[in-house]
């Protein structure tokens, strides 16, 4: 059997599951790709497999349980273990929480970023455990850390995983197990395509903030290499986690006034 080290990753259809997928592999490992297209996981695995690497495509829709146990079986079938987990399929629907969809944007949205990160992290855990080691990666994000409007339901599902990433390192780590969180601000990917974000100022993220998904999978490499509690990227972000957890009042009206009035027309 082989000796490489094997990455699950979640969401590697597209944007940064699919660079981490692609990096990961680069790097050596052996890749198990999960998510709804097919397709598109076939090309990557192709692609990994041309450059002379191991790669797996499985078809999930990881809101089926179902899906989730395939997934970790079919991994650990192909590949005979698993050493770092990356939970990173997930959306965002950014509106005002009156104007969500009950299903189709809030259960789904809190179902498909937390709980099945959840529910992956608990099929694999207990070969982690056995092995003595192993690394569980999720993807939150500067949602998770700072709670904007029009985010609401978005930053619910990104803390909840923040909570779960801190309380599960807790449960796990004297078995060598690592558990980390990733707080990206926003990534050139397809997310915004599907946020349905409509801003009457127009405004949006400079284009010197905004990340390449091939920078977060090299973050994610890094965690996985020196792991730690979490990271936060841009560095440039960091600030405004530490002023709104320091002034959290003053952060409010610093919102009210320069987003929320003028989006709302108040
Ligand atoms: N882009 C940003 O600005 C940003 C910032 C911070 C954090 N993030 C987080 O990064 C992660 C990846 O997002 P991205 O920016 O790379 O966007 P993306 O290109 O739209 O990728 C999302 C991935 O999630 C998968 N996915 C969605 N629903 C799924 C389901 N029911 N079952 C299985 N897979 C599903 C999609 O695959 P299929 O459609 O093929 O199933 C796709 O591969 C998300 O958790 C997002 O919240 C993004």
């Amino acid at each position: 059997m082989s000796n490489e080290p094997v990455l699950l990753v979640t969401g590697a259809s597209s944007g940064i599951g699919e660079a981490v997928a692609r990096l990961f592999a680069h790097e050596g490992y052996r890749v198990s790709l999960g998510a709804r297209r097919l397709e598109r996981l076939q090309a990557v695995v192709a692609d990994i497999e041309t450059a002379g690497g191991g790669a797996l495509a499985v078809q999930a829709d990881l809101t089926k349980l179902e899906d989730i146990q395939r997934l970790v079986e079919d991994t650990l079938g192909g590949f005979g273990r698993i050493d770092v987990l990356v939970n990173n399929a997930g959306f965002g629907r950014i509106k005002w929480l009156e104007e969500l969809d009950p299903v189709k944007d809030i259960q789904s949205q809190i179902q498909i970023n937390l709980i099945s990160a959840i529910l992956i992290s608990r099929e694999v855990l207990p070969f982690l455990i056995k092995q003595r080691s192993g690394h569980i990666i999720n993807m939150s994000s500067m949602g998770g850390l700072v709670a904007s409007p029009t985010y609401s339901v978005y930053s619910a599902s990104k803390f909840g995983l923040r909570g779960f990433t801190e309380a599960l390192r807790r449960e796990v780590g004297v078995y060598g197990v690592h558990v980390s969180g990733i707080y990206p601000g926003a990534v050139r990917t397809e997310f915004k395509q599907h946020a349905g974000i409509n801003r009457k100022t127009g405004r949006t993220t400079p284009d010197s903030l905004l990340l390449e998904p091939e920078e977060v999978a090299q973050a994610v490499l890094r965690v996985a290499r020196r792991p730690r509690r979490g990271l936060i990227i841009p560095w440039q972000m960091r600030p405004s986690v530490w002023m709104n957890m320091l002034f959290p009042g003053i952060v409010d009206r610093i919102i009210e006034r320069s987003f929320t009035r003028l989006e709302r027309d108040l």
